[in-house]
């Protein structure tokens, strides 16, 4: 249990720990790399810490030098056996959605994936139904749930459009369909981030954007080029929100991921009224460098001021998926009333993320509701109390914000969870408080 007290003013400069997303593919792609890759600023955190241990699993190399971490790959056709075939991810969605595509175009391979409790709950039919016409064997528990055996085969190309945008679902067909004979395509209903596209590009893959469609062909070997991993918009997100709902507050965000696929949240908290100063713009040529593979990296200089409501809906939800509890937050700070809708995927997040938002919340006297696919939240502050993080790292640092805004205080119940995605957030946090 971690208490947070209430804050004077957040001050100073700021560097988030590294992409968790950028992370998990870095290791991946380096996995299945033909050549040895170098990923500068690899996040060393739970989720991540996982990946490492699968690709070792898989034969992959993985050197830990100072500053920088080296994976000696396998190849893509050639993933190994070597615990018997069980991988366990941990707490990882990602990791469980992405390793699939590659396991299942392996001829002869079998695998079980399982993970922890959480992971037990979220479904993975999503990428087995698509997997499975793909010609892979894909077994679930229940059909859609961890553990779950992968069976590698031939695969062939096929297309496929998702339901609900999701860079999981996206990133596991890609990585398929390099193995799979032909073209695979895969199409969302609204952009959700890039990361593995742009990955692909930088392993000079046979890979072709067409609007919100992607297309990528078999391919034989993959050269990934050294990775620099840029800072967590995520991360950064947490520390973002605290200065706009602590009075007065002013931030310096260096090293910061500024890929727009991944940026709405800031959007979102300048449209509320909040000042951010960064390049936040939806791009117009070459996709920020996305021909290049250049993921985006800069400054975002943050101040707070008096924020009003506004509403997210269904389209923007992919570009701040991760960052929706915030916006919550940022709602209990702002004048009217703040509504999140089309967002009915947090359900099935490292928890279901609207119950754990508008509960953890409303014990600490906000004026919130779920509804089916989001929520609303009315200005009024934060009186304090308990909120349980349930094990999810975004709830336990979101009550950790909360309880610098608040009127008497927050005690985060589950605090060790933010381990997952960010392991020094309080050392952090509590540096922008001292200044
Ligand atoms: C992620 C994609 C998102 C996000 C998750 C990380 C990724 O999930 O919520 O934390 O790295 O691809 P979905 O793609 O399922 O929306």
């Amino acid at each position: 249990m971690s208490r947070f007290e209430p804050s004077g003013p957040l001050r100073g400069s700021f560097r988030p720990p590294a992409d968790k997303s950028i992370s998990h593919r870095a290791a991946l792609f380096g996995a299945m790399s033909d050549v040895p890759v170098t990923i500068e600023n690899f996040l060393y955190a739970e989720d991540t810490l996982s990946t490492l241990s699968a690709v070792r699993s898989l034969g992959a190399g993985v050197d830990e030098r100072e500053n920088e971490l080296v994976i000696r790959g396998v190849g893509l056709h050639t993933a190994h056996e070597t615990t018997g075939g069980l991988l366990h991810v941990g707490n990882a969605g990602t990791l469980m959605r992405l390793l699939p595509g590659w396991l299942a175009g392996q001829r002869g391979g079998q695998w079980t994936i399982d993970g922890d409790e959480s992971i037990r709950r979220r479904p993975i039919d999503r990428i087995a139904v698509p997997l499975r016409e793909m010609g892979a064997r894909v077994e679930a528990r229940e059909g859609r749930l961890a553990p779950f055996r992968v069976e590698g085969a031939d695969l062939h190309g096929i297309e496929h459009e998702l339901p609900v945008p999701s860079a999981q679902v996206k990133s596991c067909l890609l990585i398929a369909g390099m193995l799979a004979e032909g073209e695979t395509t895969i199409c969302e209903p609204h952009m959700s981030r890039d990361h593995t596209e742009r990955i692909l590009c930088r392993s000079r893959a046979p890979f072709e954007r067409d609007g919100t469609c992607v297309r990528v062909r078999q391919v034989d070997e993959l050269e990934l080029d050294d990775v620099v991993v840029p800072g967590d918009p995520s991360s950064a997100a947490f520390m973002v929100a605290a200065a706009c709902v602590v009075p007065r507050s002013r931030l310096l965000v260096s090293g910061v991921g500024l890929n727009w696929t991944r940026t709405g949240f800031f959007r979102v908290a300048r449209r509320m009224g909040a000042v951010i100063l960064g390049d936040l713009e939806e791009p117009q040529t070459d996709h920020q460098g996305q021909d290049s593979g250049d993921e985006p990296v800069g400054e975002l200089d943050v101040a707070a001021a008096p924020l009003e409501a506004t509403t997210v809906d269904r389209d923007e939800v992919p570009l701040l998926i991760d960052e929706l509890p915030l916006v919550a937050l940022l709602g209990c700070f702002a004048e009217g009333e703040t509504v999140v809708g089309g967002a009915e995927e947090l359900r099935l997040k490292e928890t279901d993320r609207i119950a754990g938002v508008v509960e953890g919340l409303r014990a600490l006297g906000a004026d919130i509701d779920a509804t089916a696919d989001g929520f609303a939240v009315r200005g009024g502050g934060l009186e304090g109390g308990t909120l349980d993080a349930r094990g999810d790292h975004r709830l336990a640092m979101l009550g950790a914000v909360a309880g610098l805004a608040s009127r008497s205080g927050v005690e985060v119940t589950g605090m060790e969870a933010a381990t997952i995605s960010y392991p020094h957030f309080e050392r952090d946090l509590a540096a922008l408080r001292e200044h």
